[in-house]
């Protein structure tokens, strides 16, 4: 009797590439287990513009440019974005090279709130929503559409730090971004949300003999790779260590892989006092006054060789099927 194949998990990624955002959306579109049904761009890394001009030339140069990709929020909910990454992203988003990759596809006329409603409006199963960049655009779509929740069968976002930040002592780049729209969907919603959080994306850093071996698994991985120097270069001199935390990757890959990451359960809160705390992720104490009393699942930990082979596994087949990249 024939089985049929595993059902493919339907995605929608919002994105700021975002050099790690490269990874991880050419990650996506190369999982066969599930299927991209379209990309948002935010602000974040660097301005809207070219995140969502990146996520374009992304597409593009994985032979997707059949995805469509809607721009979104330019700025936070309330206060101005702390601080862009340029430093390690470079200006143009990804690593200086963005200009080698192929011309960015046309920008679909919707919003990005409208595209990600008509997708998850038009789906037939659960969707699993991959917020890698700031929430601004998730808590907008929430916010105005609470009827397709039910739509939503979970959301894997990358961000958060519970020890140590990297944009202020505590907070992480994403949350620190827009901690309201960060707080609004890691503690007010009932949607089941996965948080990959900073501690753990780190520790999955790759070393430099994996990207060797991304660059010489043909074209388009070698362009790929090549888009990780700037970040390489600037996280050895800072940190002497040669590594790149492709923080964005480890969601998608468990988004991609449900199980993938170890989670535990924990009632979120996020600082958005203008005071220092600002943007820091807090474990909520107990006696929660809020109406919706949701724990989010945070992934603590996983089998660091395997996801690193696993996600070299899924991108070499960037390079199976037309030589050139389009
Ligand atoms: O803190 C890491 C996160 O901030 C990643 O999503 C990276 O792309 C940056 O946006
Ligand atoms: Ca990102």
């Amino acid at each position: 009797m024939s089985t049929a194949p595993p059902a493919r998990i339907p995605l929608l990624i919002d994105t700021d590439p975002g050099i790690d955002d490269a990874v991880a959306l050419l990650l996506a579109v190369s999982s066969p287990d599930a299927r991209l049904l379209g990309v948002s761009a935010v602000f974040g890394n660097v301005g809207l513009e070219t995140t969502s001009a990146n996520a374009r030339r992304l597409l593009a140069l994985a032979g997707r440019a059949d995805v469509p990709v809607a721009a979104g929020a330019e700025r936070p909910l309330v206060f101005p974005q702390a601080q862009r990454a340029g430093e390690w992203h470079h200006e143009d988003g990804l690593g200086g090279r963005a200009d080698t990759l192929p011309a960015p596809g046309p920008l679909d006329p919707r919003g990005a709130v409208e595209l990600l409603a008509d997708l998850l409006r038009g789906a037939e199963e659960p969707v699993t929503l991959v917020p890698i960049g700031p929430l601004t655009n998730i808590a907008l779509l929430l916010a105005s559409h609470p009827e397709l929740t039910p739509k939503i069968g979970r959301i894997v976002a990358m961000g958060g730090a519970l020890s140590g930040g990297n944009t202020t002592a505590t907070a992480e780049f994403n949350v620190n971004s827009d901690p309201e729209a960060a707080h609004r969907v890691l503690a007010e919603e009932s949607v089941p949300v996965t948080l990959v959080p900073l501690e753990l994306t780190r520790r999955c850093a790759v070393p430099g003999d994996w990207l060797a071996e991304l660059a010489a698994s043909g074209p388009r991985c070698a362009l790929l790779a090549s888009l990780t120097e700037y970040y390489r270069t600037r996280i050895r001199a800072r940190t002497g260590v040669d590594a790149v935390p492709l923080h964005d990757a480890v969601a998608v890959l468990e988004a991609v892989l449900p199980g993938t990451l170890r989670t535990e359960a924990k009632p979120l809160a996020v600082a958005c006092a203008p005071a220092g705390q600002r943007g820091t992720v807090r474990i909520e104490a107990a006696g929660r006054s809020r109406p919706v009393d949701v724990a989010v699942d945070v992934a603590v930990d996983t089998d660091i060789p395997r996801l690193h082979a696993e996600i070299l596994r899924r991108l070499r087949t960037l390079d199976d099927s037309s030589p050139d990249p389009a």
